[in-house]
This record gives structure tokens, sequence and C-alpha cells, in this order.
């Protein structure tokens, strides 16, 4: 496994659309792994592929608190097929835009259909965290970021800090 350099935002791969896997092949076991490895060497508890510069769908989690055992989370091509009218705001961070948090209203109960790392169809109830961690991920995917739920104002503020941070490690 090697983990793999986070983009950070802004940048255009994170704005893009990624392609579903034909499927779950030892290719896309590889990604999902070096994802899981890029994702606990920042200290993430999820990672889209568009975060290491990949337009696969493919994402990886692990929502298992910290002095537990790790529960890693492995998912291709997942999609939404049912979600909870009822809504909950919880603060989310982003590893392609550290150090910037904000409260997001979204379901708080989503059903979610997806190939495993064994390219097996499965279905996850997911509430809490999950849930949250969940549709933050799927939404990378679709070339969403948590701050695209935000206006206009505070998501140009912290892109254009974003975008001052990137140049000064650029120097
Ligand atoms: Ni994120």
């Amino acid at each position: 496994m090697t983990a793999r350099p986070i983009v950070l935002a802004p940048d255009p791969v994170l704005k893009a659309k990624a392609k579903p896997v034909d499927r779950v092949d030892d290719g896309v076991r590889a990604l999902m792994n070096d994802m899981l490895e890029s994702m606990y060497a920042s200290q993430g508890v999820g990672l889209a592929a568009n975060q290491i510069g990949i337009l696969q769908r493919v994402l990886v989690m692990d929502v298992a608190p910290k002095d537990e055992a790790p529960q890693p989370m492995k998912m291709a091509n997942p999609e939404i097929i049912a979600k909870s009218e009822e809504t909950a705001v919880n603060q989310e961070g982003c590893l392609s835009l550290p150090d910037f948090y904000a409260d997001i209203e979204r379901p708080a109960r989503v059903t979610v259909r997806y190939l495993d790392e064994n390219n097996e169809q499965k279905t996850l109830d997911a509430d809490g965290w999950l849930a949250v961690c969940v549709q933050h991920e799927i939404d990378h995917l679709d070339g969403v970021l948590f701050v695209d739920h935000l206006s206009a104002l505070k998501r140009g503020m912290i892109l254009r800090k974003m975008q001052k941070l990137k140049r000064s490690q650029q120097d």
C-alpha cells in the first residue's frame, strides 16, 4: 500500500464527476488500499478517489471511534437509493480543505447500494456520522465539496484562503 498526496481545493479534479468502474478487479482493490493508507496517514474518516487525483467512483471510510479497532469500508459505484425526509446538521471538514469546518444539513439516514472489494453488490443503511460521511464522499465523486452547500459568500471566503495557502506552499 502507498499513501498518495491529497489534492487540495481549489482544483479541477475536485470539481469533476468520477466515472463508474466496470468491475472491482485487482487494480480497483489496490486503489482502495492506497486510498485507505492515504486517509489514515492524514487522520481522515473518509476519502474519495478524486482527492488523490483519480476520477473513478471509489471511496473509503472508517468512522470507528479513535480508541476502537479500525473498521475500514471500501465502496465502488456507490449510489444513494433512499434517503430520509428528516435532516440533520453536522459539522463537516475535508482533507482537501484542511482546517475549515462548517455546519451542513443533509438527510439524517440514507440507503446506499455499492460494489464491495469482492465485486459483490451490497446495501448499506446508514445513520448518524456514517450517513454524513458516505454522503460527503459520494458528493466528492460528483465533483461537489462540502463548501458547495454553503452560501456563495462563505464558499468564496474559504476558497480564497485555500488559494493563498496553496500559493504559500508552492513558494
Ligand atoms: Ni471531503
